[in-house]
């Protein structure tokens, strides 16, 4: 093992969080204070490029300075009415992003886990009414090695033990198909009671799993000759991550109920939304669902400010551009250390290959050590998804400090 660089400065943070808060993460060992762009500070002021991005939360860059103005203004105005009554920005946020996304209407919640409970519930309702599947029967597939949070209905859903593990019992009315795998889709969706498919354009957590050309456009088929709604999780790929203002548009289909969340506040709230047309949306009726902060005045106008600079510094084009640099930089170190580098625009994974099994890990406190954050997911994968607002001098840069790294590990 590496590291224990900490300074004892640092230390005393590290010691706070495991004295009193729940043992739920494991961090590496860096303690954070302040973000700029594509970088973070440590307490001790050393600098490091950030290529997590808060779990593509900061897509735009830390304290991105229109969303931070933005959220600045409105916060010193008005930041919660609840939906007991209206206010002046609600409304304006609602015909925003739903010309941005192309949809009739909008539900406003606030982290993706509650995104992914809300396209299941209208993909329900949606199932009673309009499909005519007979009450409490509705069946809701997704795909194996999918994540969409921790709540209970998520992990039911998880083919992942660590998720679900010593948590059940589990929702009733999910089901279960390999990813990639149209013919297993196909078998599964034929049964007149299921309602859905939610699945990831790109699998995120799963190691930035992307599934072959034309998967996207079969399971678009496939829902429409069954009649069942196709939900698209774009929490992690959506909002120009891939290089595409949504991972759906590399293959032109349009889901049915869309979710967004993490980068629709830039990193500073967490704001989700559910996208649909009136035909599912409107199933949903006054008092049947609604959460305290959805669609809250400060919400609202970040997520304005998010979508604005997404367009207006041209983080789509960006990201594709420098997604291709990022791989072709590591593919040239030739390292013998990387199995894999994969990705779409600045949403990229290395799957590592070493005799140690820790070497994932490892790499990480190695690169970190040289200013450059990134953290493994599943064992042997690391997901390299810096600030969309990177440049060319900056990914030679991470790319150097990567070469460096993985030296080390021999
Ligand atoms: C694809 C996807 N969906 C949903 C979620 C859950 O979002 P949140 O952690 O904001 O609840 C995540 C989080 O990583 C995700 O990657």
């Amino acid at each position: 093992m590496t590291n224990q660089s900490l300074s004892v400065h640092a230390e005393k943070f590290l010691a706070l969080e495991d004295k009193y808060g729940a043992h739920n993460y494991h961090p590496l060992p860096v303690v954070l204070e302040r973000g700029e762009g594509v970088y973070l500070y440590d307490v001790d002021g050393k600098q490091y490029f950030d290529f997590l991005s808060g779990y593509s939360a900061v897509n735009q860059g830390h304290c991105h300075p229109a969303i931070i103005e933005t959220l600045q203004k409105q916060a010193s105005k008005l930041t919660l009415t609840s939906r007991a009554f209206h206010n002046n920005l609600l409304g304006v946020y609602e015909q925003y992003i739903t010309n941005y996304f192309g949809y009739d209407k909008v539900l406003p919640m606030n982290t993706g886990v509650e995104g992914g409970e809300t396209a299941i519930k209208l993909a329900r309702r949606w199932g009673y009414n309009v499909k005519g599947i007979p009450e409490n029967e509705a069946k809701v597939i997704f795909a194996e090695g999918n994540f969409w949070g921790r709540t209970l209905a998520a992990i039911s859903s998880s083919t992942d033990p660590s998720s679900y593990k010593g948590f059940g019992p589990f929702m009733p009315g999910f089901g279960l198909v390999p990813y990639n795998d149209l013919i297993a889709l196909e078998a599964a969706i034929k049964d007149a009671n299921v309602a859905a498919f939610m699945v990831e354009p790109i699998q995120g957590e799963a190691g930035v799993v992307i599934p072959d050309d034309g998967y996207l456009k079969g399971v678009r088929a496939l829902c429409d000759k069954y009649k069942v709604l196709f939900i698209a999780d774009e929490i992690q790929t959506g909002l120009a991550r891939t290089g595409k203002m949504l991972a759906c548009d590399h293959e032109g289909v349009r889901p049915d109920i869309l979710i967004l969340g993490k980068a629709l506040s830039g990193g500073t709230l967490p704001i989700s939304a559910v996208l649909a047309d009136d035909e599912i949306m409107l199933q949903v009726k006054p008092g049947e669902h609604g959460s305290t902060y959805g669609g809250n005045p400060l919400a609202c106008a970040v997520a304005m400010t998010s979508l604005e600079v997404l367009r207006t510094e041209n983080m789509v084009e960006n990201a594709a551009k420098m997604g291709e640099l990022l791989r072709q930089g590591i593919r040239d170190l030739n390292s013998p250390f990387i199995k894999l580098v994969r990705g779409k625009g600045l949403l990229n994974a290395i799957v590592i290959t070493h005799s140690n099994p820790d070497a994932s890990w490892d790499l990480c406190l190695y690169l970190k050590d040289l200013g450059l954050l990134a953290k493994p997911t599943h064992g042997d994968k690391i997901r390299f998804a810096p600030p969309l607002i990177i440049n060319e001098k900056q990914i030679q840069d991470a790319v150097a400090i990567i070469g460096e790294a993985l030296k080390k590990l021999g």
